[in-house]
């Protein structure tokens, strides 16, 4: 094991959804809720920055630096990670500055978090500039890459499997959010490592599914050989379903309004309009076309996300 803080609350509980079920007529669901881990409205995020302020206290950094959209949960769950873990934090969020900060970036603020806007086409660089500035000022920045996704914040992830593995068994499908791979290449890993037989699908948020499968089989062969253990990965090893990228990232259609109502007013549980909603409009659909049938057993791991929510961009569609 590589060296871990303690700031996630888990296991995180796995619940059964039947009234979502019996609306489907589908099979029976469960619900892994990583959206409770814990820290300021939790999410996936929070398993991988375990792991990744560690690294960042070896190496004695005072600052994280990351990057990611206006909306990210990423962000918001780094500034809330360095704010109790006594470290300051920069981001460098993609886009046009919102007049009005709303949801995860009103949370950023809140938590303490200096933010940096760049132009999507230079975001790579300002993020690089902002890493530049920060040591030129005396301090010590660590550099998380976006979503966390690097062989040691997926680490978060292989171990989050075992941690299911304990909760529930049989199960046929793991179906999930999938975007910059970390979760997904944990959870493949994690996979192999304690002996999970179902099937592992990434439902693909904003990359054709070649690419997604490319980049988790790569991270996941990285985390395994960071973990000093052999286990290599193909694209065709890896499951990414990229049916429903629908009007591209972050963008709220249909199919994520109806999931989103769906899990709230069947369970009154909350999902998030760009990660959760969309995979569960993934899962609703595979289950209607029956690639999921009534007889197997799902599991729906909720990926947080729910601050999004409140963001002034996808507020006033929920209700209409
Ligand atoms: C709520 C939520 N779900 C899923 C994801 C995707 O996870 P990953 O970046 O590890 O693929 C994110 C990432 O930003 C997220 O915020």
């Amino acid at each position: 094991m590589l060296p871990k803080l303690d700031f996630a609350h888990l296991p995180t509980p796995v619940e059964v959804l039947p009234r979502l079920s019996a609306q489907l007529n589908g099979p029976q669901i469960f619900i892994k809720r990583d959206d409770q881990t814990g820290l300021a409205f939790g999410g996936n995020k929070t398993r991988k920055l375990e792991y990744l302020l560690a690294d960042a206290l070896v190496q004695s950094a005072d600052t994280l630096i990351t990057g990611g959209a206006v909306q990210s949960n990423h962000c918001r769950q780094t500034a809330a990670a360095a704010a109790r873990n006594g470290f300051a934090c920069t981001l460098v969020l993609t886009g046009d500055k919102p007049p009005k900060p709303s949801g995860n970036n009103f949370l950023d603020l809140f938590l303490g978090a200096q933010i940096v806007w760049a132009a999507v086409a230079d975001r790579d660089l300002v993020l690089q500039q902002t890493y530049e500035q920060t040591q030129s000022e005396g301090r010590k920045p660590y550099l998380i890459p976006y979503g966390g996704s690097n062989p040691i914040g997926a680490l978060g992830y292989v171990y989050a499997m075992k941690e299911m593995r304990e909760q529930v068994d049989d199960l046929d499908w793991i179906i999930f959010p999938s975007s910059s791979g970390g979760t997904h290449a944990g959870l493949a890993l994690g996979g192999r490592m304690f002996n999970f037989k179902g099937k592992i699908l990434g439902i693909s948020i904003d990359n054709p599914a070649p690419e997604l499968s490319e980049k988790v089989a790569r991270l996941a062969e990285e985390t395994a050989q960071g973990l000093g253990i052999e286990q290599s990965f193909k694209p065709q090893d890896i499951l990414v379903n990229d049916d429903y990228l629908g009007g591209g990232y972050g963008v709220m259609g249909e199919p994520e309004v109806e999931a989103l109502t769906l899990f709230a007013r069947s369970e009154g549980m909350l999902l998030d309009p760009v990660y959760t909603g969309r995979a569960a409009a993934g899962l609703i659909d595979l289950i209607r076309k029956e690639v999921i049938t009534a007889d197997q057993k799902v599991l729906f791991w909720h990926t947080g996300g729910s601050p999004a929510i409140f963001a002034d961009r996808y507020m006033g569609d929920l209700l209409d």
